[in-house]
């Protein structure tokens, strides 16, 4: 009897490998995340996830110069205020750090997509996503908040906002309120099911944004939950999301192909800082090789269904696509 079947004759070769290939990673997949901080000339490397840095304003011009020539298209801004206080002020600041920001960058080059993380945590003094009422982070209120940031950063210029709170109903309040002032025009790319992870410690660090009591389990989702995250997305949807977004993503594959067969949507995942700093930290200790292990890991989350991958390895993983080491 003969072997009619050899799935091995279309991996002999690397020619017919990439012929029969499925996942290519390309530079348009990638968002690269950005972190900018008050103050001058600075661009100090972030601890808990080396290679990125935190930057001001006056200092964007190289790294968006970088990003640019990269080819890559987008960028998600982080902010980190000077102050913090019970109601997030600084976030919805016309002179606020990343309203600035944007500005900053759309001089650069006003081609770069911004889009931007629109969230309370990083300007609470309490550091939870929303507005604290005897100990509890309120939905109504804070979905209001968040919509007024939102706001403020399409004023300031932003294509894309990305709202990442998980309160009910803030992607039908934020899609008001900039239809409301005329900003028709801009996106959003919601974070829908984001779920309560322990992945996102490093950015926690970088950002100074842990939670100051508690937890986020009562506004994130929990990680054990699949359908949810389904009816999370169908919600967005109904209330104007133009994207959407699973996150964390190496962790929640699963949830990018359920996701992808349902909704006939863009759909983004967010390779979160733990995920980054695990490969990281391996590498340095000569535990495993960052490049193969970092491609394989983003082709992973494409083949799961991201036709958007947001990850602090989008500079280095152009750079490794194009045979750069
Ligand atoms: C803010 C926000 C977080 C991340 C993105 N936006 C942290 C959190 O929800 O605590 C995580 C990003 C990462 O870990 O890379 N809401
Ligand atoms: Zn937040």
């Amino acid at each position: 009897m003969t072997l009619v079947n050899r799935p091995r004759r279309l991996r002999a070769n690397g020619a017919i490998r990439s012929l029969v290939r499925e996942t290519v990673l390309h530079v348009d997949d990638f968002v690269y995340p950005l972190f900018v901080v008050e103050g001058e000339n600075l661009k100090n490397e972030i601890s808990s996830m080396p290679g990125n840095y935190h930057y001001s304003v006056d200092q964007l011009e190289q790294e968006i110069q970088e990003i640019s020539e990269l080819g890559i298209k987008a960028v998600l801004l982080f902010g980190l205020p000077e102050h913090k206080d019970h109601c997030a002020s600084q976030a919805y600041h016309e002179q606020g750090i990343v309203q600035k920001a944007i500005k900053k960058i759309k001089e650069i080059n006003p081609e770069l997509l911004v889009i931007t993380d629109v969230c309370m945590c990083q300007y609470t003094d309490h550091g939870h996503c929303g507005i604290v009422e005897n100990n509890y982070v309120v939905n109504d209120a804070s979905a209001q908040v968040i919509a007024k940031i939102a706001l403020s950063h399409a004023k300031a210029g932003a294509d894309i906002v990305a709202p990442s709170d998980m309160m009910d109903g803030r992607i039908a309040a934020i899609r008001d309120i900039l239809d409301n002032n005329g900003y028709t025009e801009v996106s959003i790319m919601s974070y829908s099911a984001k779920y309560a992870s322990a992945f996102y410690g490093p950015f926690r660090a970088a950002a100074n944004s842990a939670p100051q009591f508690g937890d986020r389990k009562t506004y994130q989702m929990d990680p054990a939950n699949s359908d949810e995250a389904l009816r999370e997305i169908d919600l967005d949807l109904q209330e104007g999301a133009d994207m959407i977004m699973v996150k964390p993503a190496l962790a929640y594959l699963d949830i990018i192909r359920r996701a992808k067969d349902r909704f006939n949507i863009p759909l983004a995942a967010y390779n979160v800082s733990g995920e980054y700093a695990m490969l990281k930290a391996a590498a340095e200790k000569g535990y495993i090789d960052e490049k193969a292990t970092a491609l394989e890991m983003l082709t992973a989350i494409k083949r799961a269904g991201a036709e958007i991958i947001i990850t602090y390895y989008a500079k280095d993983a152009v750079r490794w696509l194009r045979g750069e080491t």
